[in-house]
């Protein structure tokens, strides 16, 4: 029973893969109409403003050992941004080939092909002998079917002390988004959804091919989950992780978990102002980073 529990779910996973593999290949994700136009984006400092707890791990770590693993590098701007900004050795997987193509030619453009190596690789096929400092996916888990499944697979990977970064879609502050845009495509159709979308994300709207990039991923994706950071520090719990930071409280000191978990739940409401009363882009994503004790 247990054993055909599992093969149903390794069947499945293996199924969403292959339903993913062929949405990106399409047009993969964050897709820069040129490749000048993504060395451009990749020379600006990648998660400063965004992630500054990446950013105060990435600055802090003085050790040329240092070794990263990306988890779904997509094109590439991670990846090449963190070896181009943090001088930082990285493997990075991903199992769209497309994808691949575009983030290895954009190595050599930014100087970073002796720093990155890319891999065409499934998340739950990956093997190494490699242990890593810091384990990071943005944007990926939520699309393989199994999110703590792929969690379980890379904690054994972290160095004692390393951490794992996590970006995820937020189950309160992703319905407000989602409902919105496929009610306009449902009532008006697709291409009005793209027009709302660009009016809404004013950065990724300038160039057509990055802008139908950014909504198809999404809007359109034929396969996502969403979480909350109560449940994935649940998970983190089982696998002895401990969280250390997160963007749902913008990065503060935990001090409180309930506080914390209580905060979550007012994303719809922000998600709801957001977009209908600040005309803002709130897609509703929340990162955690946490850490494997020594
Ligand atoms: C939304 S994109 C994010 C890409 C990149 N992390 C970024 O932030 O631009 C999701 C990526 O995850 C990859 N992906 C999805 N499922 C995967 C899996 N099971 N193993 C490896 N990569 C996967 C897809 O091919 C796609 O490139």
């Amino acid at each position: 029973m247990v054993d055909a529990h599992s093969k149903a779910k390794a069947a499945q996973i293996q199924r969403v893969g292959e339903v993913v593999r062929n949405f990106y290949s399409e047009l993969p994700f964050n897709f820069h109409g040129s490749l000048e136009s993504s060395v451009e984006a990749i020379r600006r400092p990648p998660v400063q403003g965004t992630y500054p707890d990446l950013h105060t791990l990435l600055r802090s770590n003085g050790d040329p050992g240092f070794h990263v693993l990306e988890v779904g590098c997509g094109a590439g701007w991670l990846a090449n941004g963190i070896a181009l900004h943090y001088g930082v050795h990285l493997e990075a997987i991903d199992l769209t080939p497309a994808a691949l193509k575009r983030a290895r030619a954009l190595a050599p453009l930014l100087g970073t092909e002796k720093f990155v190596r890319f891999l065409e690789c499934n998340v739950f096929d990956f093997e190494t002998d490699r242990r890593y400092d810091l384990i990071m996916s943005m944007g990926v888990l939520h699309h393989t079917g199994d999110v703590f499944g792929a969690m379980a697979k890379l904690a054994p990977l972290l160095k004692p002390g390393g951490r794992m970064y996590l970006g995820l879609y937020h189950e309160p502050g992703r319905k407000v988004f989602l409902e919105e845009m496929w009610r306009l495509a449902r009532e008006n159709g697709e291409d009005a959804a793209f027009q709302r979308y660009c009016q809404l994300d004013s950065v990724h709207a300038a160039d057509d091919t990055l802008a139908r990039s950014w909504f198809r991923d999404q809007v359109l994706h034929p396969h996502e989950t969403q979480h909350t950071l109560q449940q994935v520090d649940g998970w983190l719990e089982l696998l002895g992780l401990k969280l250390e930071s997160t963007s749902i409280n913008r990065f503060a000191p935990i001090k409180n978990k309930k506080k914390l978990f209580r905060l979550e739940l007012e994303y719809e409401a922000r998600s709801r102002k957001a977009l209908f009363e600040e005309n803002r882009y709130f897609p509703g994503f929340f990162t955690a980073l946490a850490r494997k004790p020594l």
